[in-house]
């Protein structure tokens, strides 16, 4: 299952169910985490690759996933689950969603689920483990799980900076309440300016209207991360974004040479934990074997 990065996120007013509005365009890049599932006696899960500070029990949204597919076809959870991680641990990139979605996939399969079953538990689960299922591009509205695919004809290229320490997205948001406390005026939701851009297939039409209501936010959470910024920037990017609540830096390049040296730039310089190439848009719910 691919991670995502919002193009654009507007964050809303807080709802009667405690979550926020949004508007959101979701993209899915190609770092994938695979997720195996093997019937067995009982509900298992282990965790290979970058996986510190990763649950293997009810905590983590895969094993949830299972429960609650299983208790929806009527069955018991006896799976085996193997995640192999790939996607930056709570980095903004949604790599917990995306095993969830995959779980839902692959114990589909075991359990015979129809797919069409799936987004409805997919939003169940969390807001935004619908949108892998999906993949590609897409509007995602309500609190993230209302999704519409948006068509996109180019590829764009990306150089993701990933961070010592997670940023829980709870924290992000409640921080974005407090930054807000003082505003009078309710925010504008608004994805129009990105839709027009994503049209137009130019990445440095899109570039220029990358935005994210939760950097600010993520920027008093992680103040280092505004020198991560400026090094993409200075660096050669079309321009640099804190991938959803953070803390992954995300910088948008004219093309994939760009892309190359621009990750080689950043490792010279030390600058995050490490860095990933990638590119999207790219596909949802594969499912191999
Ligand atoms: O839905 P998910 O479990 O991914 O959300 C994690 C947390 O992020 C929620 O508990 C909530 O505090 C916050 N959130 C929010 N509004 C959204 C999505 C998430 O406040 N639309």
């Amino acid at each position: 299952m691919p991670a995502k990065v919002n193009l654009h996120l507007d964050v809303g007013p807080v709802r009667p169910d405690g979550f926020h509005e949004l508007v959101t365009v979701f993209h899915a890049v190609d770092l994938f985490d695979e997720v195996l599932a093997t019937p067995a006696p009982a509900l298992s899960l282990t965790l290979r690759g970058d996986v510190d500070g990763v649950p293997s029990d009810a905590q983590n949204l895969a094993w949830r996933a299972a429960v609650l597919l299983a208790s929806h076809a009527g069955v018991r959870p006896d799976v085996a689950l193997e995640i192999i991680k790939a996607i930056p641990v709570a980095g903004g990139m949604a790599g917990g969603s995306a095993d969830a979605a995959a779980t839902l996939v692959a114990c589909a399969t075991l359990w015979n689920v129809p797919s069409a079953d799936l987004p409805a538990l997919a939003a169940e689960l969390g807001s935004d483990v619908a949108f892998p299922l999906l993949g590609g591009t897409a509007l995602g509205t309500g609190r993230g799980e209302v999704l519409t695919s948006v068509p996109m004809t180019e590829a764009l290229h990306w150089v993701f900076a990933l961070a010592d320490h997670g940023i829980s997205t709870a924290e992000a948001f409640r921080e974005i309440d407090r930054q807000r406390e003082a505003e009078a005026a309710p925010p504008a939701l608004d994805a129009e300016p990105l839709l027009t851009a994503l049209r137009t297939g130019s990445p440095q039409a899109v570039a220029a209207v990358l935005h994210n209501d939760l950097q600010p936010a993520a920027l008093t959470l992680a103040p280092a991360l505004a020198d991560t910024l400026r090094a993409g920037e200075k660096h050669g990017a079309l321009a640099g974004i804190v991938s959803g609540s953070g803390p992954t830096c995300a910088f948008l390049c004219a093309d994939a040479d760009d892309a190359m040296k621009l990750a080689a730039a950043l490792r010279a310089e030390g600058v995050g934990r490490a860095t990933r190439v990638a590119s999207g848009p790219t596909p949802g719910a594969t499912r191999v074997g």
